[in-house]
């Protein structure tokens, strides 16, 4: 019996080999749900839904993407959480392996927000390529080093614009780093280190 299900079990995971994922398709840039079209993916290619929140203030900037990836397991189901004194920009990617499993609305989960003992400088700005510190801040939760960004980007819906910003952010950011945004996206960057 065992050797029976054994044979089956290779014999399907040879024809699955051949097979590709069908995965919804969509970007939305004022907002966090959309739908769009169910397309096949390529064969090394998942399911994903990336949801970005880029706020400065009370101007809250949501997007979302739906479509098919190869799995990345550096931001795999996870949040990245970046905040300074006057940014804020949280980053969901979801991955999943069914047809069409990407099509429901995903929530973003909620943000541990213990302060972890890291501190960075943190500062904010637009129009120039370098920010004046205001102070140091406290990270939290997943939050374990300090960022320093400068470079043109663009929030959804906005212009391009100089940008500087420093906080605190998740390890391994800077290694995912822009090429993984989809409503969010940057012209040129000048400086991205994470420390
Ligand atoms: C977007 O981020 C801001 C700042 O963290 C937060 O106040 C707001 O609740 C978030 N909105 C959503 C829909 O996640
Ligand atoms: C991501 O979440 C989906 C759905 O909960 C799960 O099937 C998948 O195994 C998860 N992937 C990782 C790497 O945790
Ligand atoms: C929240 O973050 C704190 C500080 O890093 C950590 O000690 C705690 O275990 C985290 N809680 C959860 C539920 O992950």
């Amino acid at each position: 019996m065992r050797v029976f299900l054994t044979s089956i079990y290779t014999f399907s995971a040879l024809i699955a080999t051949g097979f590709c994922l069908t995965c919804d398709h969509c970007l939305y840039l004022h907002g966090d749900s959309c739908s769009g079209f169910s397309d096949k993916c390529k064969e090394d290619e998942i399911c994903v839904t990336k949801i970005e929140n880029a706020t400065v203030g009370n101007d809250v900037r949501l997007s979302v993407f739906k479509g098919c990836e190869r799995y990345d397991p550096r931001d795999g189901n996870t949040t990245i959480y970046y905040s300074s004194d006057k940014y804020i920009f949280h980053f969901y990617t979801k991955y999943c392996n069914e047809d069409n499993c990407n099509r429901r609305r995903i929530r973003v989960p909620v943000i541990n927000m213990t302060k972890n003992g890291v501190e960075c400088p943190t500062c904010y700005v637009t129009g120039s390529f370098e920010c004046t510190e205001t102070g140091t801040m406290k990270c939290v939760g997943e939050q374990e080093q300090c960022l320093d960004f400068s470079g043109i980007m663009r929030r959804p819906g906005l212009p391009f614009e100089k940008h500087a910003t420093r906080g605190c952010v998740n390890a391994g950011t800077c290694e995912i780093g822009f090429p993984a945004l989809k409503g969010n996206t940057c012209l040129q960057q000048n400086r991205l280190i994470c420390l």
